[in-house]
């Protein structure tokens, strides 16, 4: 394409498409000059892309690109694509006719040796939007009407998060719980609210974090930290109480706390999760990584726990 380049990383079932403009009238070059690096679609595997768009635009959806079809000897496959918070799409792809090795007009390259072995990463786990404030409620009645998903009730208490995060959130789910929508609107807490900063900076609503889920968080999260990738700081003081919070787990709470890997319990079960600095110097977009044990949570009861970590850590200097 004369106007952009575009790498496609897979690992398992994760798969990222990094795009850059070639010109400076390229929409890509606009998009990455207002936003930074961020995420512009969120694409979707769906059976029928006409089918999917077509449900999704009548029940209010904003069509961004019409149905059709791309092949090359491999197949054709089926795009559409309708709009959502800020810039963003998401693409409806239907490939089971497809046999490429991603979309018609990519190649397969070893050219920078041999392909690459992967360090645990599984799948998409959540992917994360913030919206202005006053929004969330308009997104999730968005994914309710026009995708038909339903919101997750869990058993956090959201009086309490919110409190200590800054921030409300609502998550939406597929039926089959495979596809995590949450959403983030600022809130007022005991500091300023990320999503308010993540706003200023972006220019506008977009995707906060990618969870990527791994069935190893300790060699995955070792392994990313070898290859240079930098993780959120847990403050000591975290660890205290961590095992009395979660109980049994069956990796080392010496791990855990080599690494900086946070731990939650919710009536379901556990996660384990730990979240990069963000990608860029704008501090916006971040990943996460993440292991599940039966919880279908995203770590609320962290929130409180680090919080009152740094406030240990205040008091044992004097200062509260
Ligand atoms: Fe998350």
């Amino acid at each position: 394409m004369r106007d952009r380049a575009s790498y496609v990383l897979d690992q398992n079932d994760v798969r990222l498409v990094l795009t850059s403009g070639l010109r400076p009238d390229s929409e890509i070059t606009r998009f990455a000059c207002s936003h930074g690096d961020g995420v512009k679609d969120v694409a979707l595997t769906v059976p029928n892309a006409t089918e999917a768009y077509r449900q999704a635009v009548q029940r209010g959806a904003r069509s961004v690109v019409e149905p059709h079809w791309v092949e090359d000897d491999f197949g054709r496959v089926e795009l559409a694509a309708i709009a959502t918070y800020g810039e963003n799409i998401h693409t409806f792809v239907s490939r089971d006719d497809y046999a490429g090795p991603y979309l018609p007009g990519y190649t397969s390259t070893t050219e920078n040796g041999a392909p690459a072995t992967g360090i645990g990463l599984q799948n998409i786990d959540h992917v994360v939007g913030n919206v202005e404030l006053g929004r969330m409620e308009h997104w999730v009645e968005f994914y309710e009407r026009a995708f038909g998903m339903t919101e997750l009730i869990h058993f956090s208490d959201e009086a309490i998060s919110t409190e200590y995060s800054a921030l409300m959130s609502k998550v939406m789910m597929d039926g089959e719980g495979k596809i995590k929508f949450p959403i983030n609107e600022p809130a007022e807490g005991k500091r300023k609210s990320q999503i308010e900063e993540y706003l200023d900076f972006y220019g506008g609503p977009g995707v906060q974090h990618v969870a990527l889920a791994t069935d190893d968080i300790v060699g995955t999260v070792q392994e990313l930290e070898e290859r240079g990738l930098r993780f959120l700081k847990t403050p000591i003081a975290y660890y205290d109480d961590l095992e009395d919070r979660v109980g049994e787990i069956d990796v080392d709470y010496d791990d855990l706390r080599r690494l900086g890997i946070l731990a939650d319990r919710d009536e379901e079960g556990y996660l384990l999760q730990i979240f990069t600095k963000t990608a860029q110097d704008r501090p916006t977009l971040f990943f996460e990584i993440i292991e599940r044990h039966g919880s279908r949570g995203f770590g609320e009861g962290n929130f409180k726990a680090l919080f009152e970590a740094i406030e240990r850590e205040q008091a044992l200097r004097g200062n509260l």
